[in-house]
């Protein structure tokens, strides 16, 4: 089973590793987390230690791995309290029958019994361990007290055991794990959602209108868009509760309310504010602008003056400012659209592989009466194979409603069930 999305939801997973056989296992769910879009950092008992190296761990996670209570180079680093605080979720995987004594009774003798008491962030365990022990009137009480403190226990699977015995007591796989904690995370964000906005509390980022490529200081390349719909995706956004910053070409439109707006000329302005968006901390991109392709290679200084029939201007490509944000490693929910004469779908589709996008909205901007300049548009909306969502005709209609349902794919595509293939 294997499931493999690039949404990040910007989550941190602290995951604890006890002592057990199935701690390989947690190695690979390190990976599997890492895959979904989580930052991890992983804690160990000295019982996992025995089992494999905090190396592995450092190495996976690409965070140092904590090992000790009273380490004052480590708590230099991210004390105790501080890791408790930065948890989403406190996984523990696999968990041995003493780590759930020790949550069960409140001892807090080492890094992780401490971490326990010490964080208010959900906790699961996955515990794992021979079926005699899992059946144990002492691990089924311990286990029944933290149910009752909140802890969700992820149950084992059954089968055969590294000691030949068969029974419950095997950790889930690793695939599946990973699955059940992205889940939970798009239930918690459908509630929010729910309550507060379909885009509540994420920070989008929008390019819209043209960009202008200087030819001399009066002269410049063009095209026709005019910012209307990515000003009315902008309001949408806005609207469904997002923290919104609109990158605008050259365009006459008022600011939507609420919206933080960033006025450019040319591409590589547009470039060059987009990535400081990255620094800020970007969840969603958006990129509605019509962005020139290519721009003079050298700008004159001074006003060309008019001379002989024919003048010939050397044009050099620009930077591809959706593919560039796409290929980020730590990159948000990008969101393309593709302007076409033709072959209108094809061409999107093969847009949204080629720029590395998890949804493109296509227009045909052949047509006088959509697109550019127009109040009005029609899209259909491709997403990444990876969604599992199938293409989505919106019919023609102003670019405000069309905003809503974009916002509406937006948030289907982030939050949906996804079955696990
Ligand atoms: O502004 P309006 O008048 O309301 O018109 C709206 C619109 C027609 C401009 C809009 O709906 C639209 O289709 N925008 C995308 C226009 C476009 O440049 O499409 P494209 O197929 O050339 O580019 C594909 C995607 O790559 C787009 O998301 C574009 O922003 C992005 N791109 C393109 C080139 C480049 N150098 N950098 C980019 O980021």
């Amino acid at each position: 089973m294997s499931f493999d999305l690039s949404v990040i939801p910007n989550k941190n997973i602290v995951l604890a590793v006890t002592g057990g056989i199935a701690a390989y296992k947690s190695a690979i769910l390190v990976r599997r987390l890492k895959d979904a879009g989580f930052n991890v950092r992983v804690v160990m008992t000295q019982g996992a230690q025995a089992f494999i190296t905090p190396l592995t761990f450092q190495a996976l996670s690409g965070n140092p791995v904590h090992t000790e209570l009273l380490n004052p180079e480590a708590e230099a680093g991210m004390g105790h309290i501080e890791l408790a605080r930065w948890a989403d979720l406190l996984l523990v995987a696999p968990a041995s029958c003493d780590t759930l004594a020790k949550f069960a009774t409140g001892l807090a003798d080492d890094l992780l019994s401490t971490l326990y008491l010490a964080t208010k962030s959900p906790v699961w365990v996955a515990p794992a361990m021979n079926q005699q022990m899992w059946a144990a009137k002492a691990t089924q009480r311990n286990l029944n007290t933290l149910v009752e403190d909140g802890v969700h226990v992820i149950m084992p699977d059954a089968g055969s055991q590294a000691c030949g015995d068969v029974g419950l007591g095997r950790m889930p796989e690793p695939e599946d794990l990973a699955y059940q904690v992205t889940q939970y995370f798009h239930r918690a964000q459908r509630a929010i959602a729910e309550k507060f906005g379909l885009l509540a509390g994420k920070h989008v980022v929008i390019t819209a209108g043209p960009t202008r490529e200087a030819i001399d200081p009066v002269r410049y390349i063009s095209n026709h868009s005019t910012g209307k719909m990515g000003f009315a995706l902008a309001a949408a956004c806005y609207a469904a509760g997002a923290k919104v910053t609109l990158i605008a070409g050259p365009v006459s439109l008022d600011t939507p309310n609420g919206v933080r707006r960033l006025n450019v000329s040319s591409a590589v302005q547009m470039l060059d504010l987009s990535m400081q968006m990255l620094d800020e901390g970007c969840d969603i991109f958006i990129a509605t602008a019509a962005v020139a392709d290519y721009r003079v290679a050298e700008v004159a200084e001074h006003k060309i003056k008019k001379a002989g029939d024919e003048l010939n201007v050397s044009l050099i490509k620009n930077p591809d400012i959706v593919a560039t944000i796409a290929g980020q490693q730590k990159r948000p929910f990008m969101v393309g659209f593709a302007a076409e004469t033709r072959n209108v779908e094809e061409y999107a589709a093969g847009k949204l592989v080629a720029k590395k996008l998890d949804m493109i909205a296509c227009n045909d901007v052949s047509r006088a009466d959509i697109g550019f300049a127009s109040d009005e548009n029609a899209m259909t909306v491709f997403f990444a194979d990876a969604y599992q969502l199938e293409k989505r005709d919106l019919e023609k209609a102003s670019k405000q409603e069309i905003a809503q349902q974009l916002v509406e794919a937006i948030h289907d595509a982030l939050w949906h069930e996804i079955e696990p293939v």
